[in-house]
């Protein structure tokens, strides 16, 4: 599939901005999934914090060495996926549920790259549902603020039940369709009492890395 092809391109792509010492952020999804796979190939042995559960596995499986927040200072380099990206930058992320880990991960990172086959790549954010973890308790409340928005806002299942994140919360995937200012929204949604975290990212990319037919672009942030 040509996506996959772009994926694995990009994914061995960032691995090569891997330094001996690195502390590094690991991503979650298909596209992160590779980056993985490509460093654990190099005989770097970097110290690795993961950003889910499902990649701290991956991650293990392959001979990385995962550890906690508790053991490192900082995070030098973090690679991870994006569901969209636009030309500020922005991003929205959390199509696999790990938003919050991402977030803080991205957060305390010196360098965030972020990767993705050229779908990624959108002139307004928003036509993929943006996902918002929230409190369980607060989930119905959320969800008549996000109606009033103006968007859609499904509570993500697992089968019948609500799908839970690796911090315990529920996702409220929210499709707006056009989001005509990510700033405006990132400040009203950092602002409502039981939303824990968000899937809109704002000024958190440093560089974006995005796998053209026989070429990698790279967006930098100015
Ligand atoms: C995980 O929660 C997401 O933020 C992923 O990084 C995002 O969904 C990209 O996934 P793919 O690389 O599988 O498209």
């Amino acid at each position: 599939m040509m996506q996959d092809d772009q994926k694995e391109r990009v994914g061995k792509a960032a691995a090569e901005l891997v330094r001996k010492d690195m502390t590094i952020g690991l991503g979650t999804g298909s596209t992160a999934a590779f980056f993985i796979k490509a460093l654990a190939e190099k005989s770097l042995n970097p110290r690795c914090v993961a950003t889910s559960e499902a990649t701290a596995a991956l991650a293990t499986s392959l001979g990385l060495d995962v550890v906690g927040l508790e053991n490192v200072k900082k995070v030098d380099l973090t690679v991870d996926g994006v569901d969209e990206v636009d030309s500020d930058l922005n991003a929205i992320k959390g199509g696999g549920g790990a938003l919050m880990r991402e977030k803080i991960v991205a957060s305390i990172s010196e360098m965030v790259v972020y990767i993705g086959d050229s779908s990624k790549l959108k002139t307004k954010l928003g036509a993929f549902p943006l996902p918002i973890e929230v409190s369980p308790f607060a989930s119905p409340a959320i969800q008549r603020k996000i109606l009033d928005l103006g968007a859609t806002a499904e509570i993500r299942l697992n089968g019948e039940m609500p799908f839970v994140s690796d911090e315990g919360h529920w996702i409220i995937d929210a499709a707006f369709n056009e989001i005509e200012d990510p700033y405006e929204l990132d400040v009203l949604l950092n602002m409502t009492p039981g939303i824990v975290a968000h899937g809109l990212f704002i000024d958190l990319i440093d560089k974006m890395m995005i796998a053209r037919a026989d070429s990698i672009e790279e967006l930098v942030q100015n």
